[in-house]
């Protein structure tokens, strides 16, 4: 996989800092002697329009900082700004909605709905957000949603007859019908096969170039995270080492590999 993207200055220069970023967060698990320090300090943006791949070791930290990001998760300190907004000060019901409306998701399980078609299940989550930007989010967001993750042809099946690819292709549809302004990903390719993985990869990555969707992936696997523009290594909760990709997959997972290898020496 290769491809050639635009400069990440250009992409990024009207929003110098990031759709979202993290300013000084720690995150601290429990309390008292159980207490444990899952994000130390962190200091992180992810510009519009880049994939950001977040990769450390097992308990570093990688889902405590999505969690967080996202706003399921409270910082210990520190702050986390949407759009420029303190999602710290704002109520727990407009954290609510600003997730909702502002933030995808996907796991590595896909959580779909067995009861559900994929279309119900791509809408779901638009029926909460209701309306955003004076449109209202109806059956051709949907439509659109399938057709850009290329499963239009698939919009009556139920989750048990797709393949595993194609679950996390209908999961990923449903956290983009919103048209969020930011995608989380927590190992989004955990549970599917080298081939099927790369499918999805691919797609994120489209997402990134023709779409501009800003997109925050945590994985483990080098080969993954080499799609992304950056990648950012996290050890003990803690940024260890960033770097920048140029969009040679092949050569990009050679140097992931390395620093991982690194890291956990
Ligand atoms: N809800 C929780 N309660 C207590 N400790 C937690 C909780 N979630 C995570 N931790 C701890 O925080 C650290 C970071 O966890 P996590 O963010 O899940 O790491 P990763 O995703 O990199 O494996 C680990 O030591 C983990 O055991
Ligand atoms: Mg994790």
């Amino acid at each position: 996989m290769t491809n050639h993207r635009e400069p990440r200055a250009e992409r990024g220069a009207a929003e110098p800092h990031g759709v979202v970023e993290l300013h000084d967060v720690r995150k601290v698990h429990g309390s008292g002697e159980g207490a444990v320090t899952a994000l130390d300090r962190v200091t992180l943006g992810f510009p519009r329009g880049t994939l950001t791949a977040i990769m450390g070791p097992s308990g570093s930290g990688k889902s405590t900082l999505l969690q967080c990001a996202a706003g399921l998760d409270r910082p210990t300190g520190g702050r986390v700004l949407l759009a420029g907004l303190d999602l710290g000060a704002q109520s727990e019901r407009r954290r609510t909605e600003l997730r909702r409306e502002r933030i995808g998701f996907v796991f590595q399980a896909y959580n779909l709905v067995e009861s559900l078609t994929a279309a119900q299940n791509v809408e779901l989550p638009a029926r909460f957000a209701g309306r955003r930007k004076g449109g209202t989010v109806g059956r051709e967001e949907v439509a659109a949603a399938l057709r850009a993750v290329g499963l239009a042809e698939r919009a009556g099946h139920r989750p048990s007859r797709l393949s595993g690819g194609q679950q996390q292709r209908v999961a990923l549809a449903r956290a983009l019908v919103t048209r969020p302004d930011v995608l989380f990903a927590d190992e989004p390719t955990g549970a599917l096969d080298t081939r099927t993985s790369g499918e999805v990869l691919r797609l994120l990555r489209r997402l990134v170039d023709e779409q501009a969707q800003t997109t925050v992936m945590v994985t483990h696997d080098p080969a993954a995270a080499a799609v992304a523009d950056t990648v950012v290594f996290l050890q003990d909760g803690r940024i260890a080492d960033r770097l920048d990709l140029d969009g040679d997959h092949a050569r990009a997972a050679a140097a992931v590999a390395a620093r991982m290898a690194r890291l956990e020496a």
